[in-house]
């Protein structure tokens, strides 16, 4: 059979498993993987991927996904062109395949400051941006506070820059969904590197502390419903250390679900449905999953 995907510059590899690209480490394979080396190539493949009626899923960081099914093609920005960063005064300018790491060291290495409460989070900046990842700690701070505008791809491969006027942001929700994010730029702020590391470093605390930052997980499971806290109620049901096979409820954080080891979506799927039905008998509220199931 020949590679539908001939041309295509960058590397491609066949049933490829999917979870060591997933922070949960669980998941099902890809028919294809694909990580185009320019966004020529990226639109190379989107127009190839649409000429075979193909739905491709873009990666990320993989920090919040859970993968049921085979993946007919999946997409990583992990090229060198997906993960630049420049800065012209404040404004910083990141490719979507960046770690949300090293987006925050880069601009450390700038004085820049303004994403210290990302710090913590695994994933990249394109699914940071997607999510509008944030925090509720010591108050609200998300992702997308903080774009000047950004560059997209939509599924026929037409470029767009978008500006800030454009993006709508909600909790961890954007209208970005359906796009392909390539490069992002944020506007932040000069500030002295020390109070920038400091500040990073409270986060980084505040997180580890409380979160199950060590397990294989992908981070909070569900979403937390109007003025409450998912882990909160979770935990109120008793149910921090229930598990389905080796997926378990955190101890430490009780919206946290970790792979031991050797997890299957199902049991990960089955685990939520047993907490979602608890939380709904116990307290009305049906929680809603946080993380992207495909
Ligand atoms: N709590 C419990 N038991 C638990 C966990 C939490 O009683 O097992 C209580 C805490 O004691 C606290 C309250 O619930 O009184 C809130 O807990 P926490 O400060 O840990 O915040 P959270 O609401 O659980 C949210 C975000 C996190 C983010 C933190 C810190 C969501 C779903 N979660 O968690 O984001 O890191 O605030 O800002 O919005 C994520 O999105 O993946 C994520 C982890």
């Amino acid at each position: 059979m020949k590679n539908w995907l001939e041309g295509l510059k960058g590397k491609v590899s066949f049933n490829e498993p999917l979870a060591k690209y997933t922070t949960f480490r669980l998941g099902a394979c890809a028919k294809l993987l694909a990580e185009p080396k320019t966004p020529d190539d990226l639109i190379f493949l989107l127009s190839r991927a649409r000429e075979k009626d193909i739905k491709p899923l873009v990666i990320g960081g993989g920090s919040n996904l859970l993968i049921k099914n085979k993946v007919p093609l999946a997409i990583r920005l992990s090229s060198q062109e997906f993960t630049r960063f420049s800065v012209d005064d404040e404004m910083a300018k990141a490719g979507a395949g960046l770690s949300i790491y090293a987006l925050i060291r880069k601009a450390l290495e700038n004085n820049l400051g303004g994403l210290e409460f990302l710090s913590g989070i695994p994933g990249t900046v394109g699914g940071a941006v997607m999510m509008n990842a944030g925090v509720s700690w010591p108050e609200k701070k998300e992702a997308g506070d903080f774009i000047e505008e950004l560059e997209v791809l939509d599924k026929n491969g037409n470029i767009s820059i978008l500006k800030k006027d454009s993006l709508r942001f909600g909790y961890r929700s954007s209208n970005l969904e359906g796009l392909i994010l390539t490069s992002v730029v944020f506007r932040l702020e000069k500030k002295p590197r020390a109070r920038i590391t400091e500040e990073i470093k409270d986060f980084w605390d505040y997180r580890n502390e409380r979160q199950d930052l060590r397990g294989f997980s992908a981070g909070c499971v569900f979403k937390n419903p109007d003025g409450d806290s998912a882990g909160r109620l979770i935990d109120s049901c008793g149910l921090k250390g229930a598990k389905i096979g080796d997926a378990v409820v955190s101890r430490k954080h009780a919206n946290f679900i970790i792979n031991r080891g050797k997890a299957k979506p199902a049991d990960v799927l089955r685990l939520m449905q047993i907490i979602q039905r608890k939380v709904y008998e116990k307290h009305g509220v049906k929680l809603e999953p946080e993380i992207k199931i495909v």
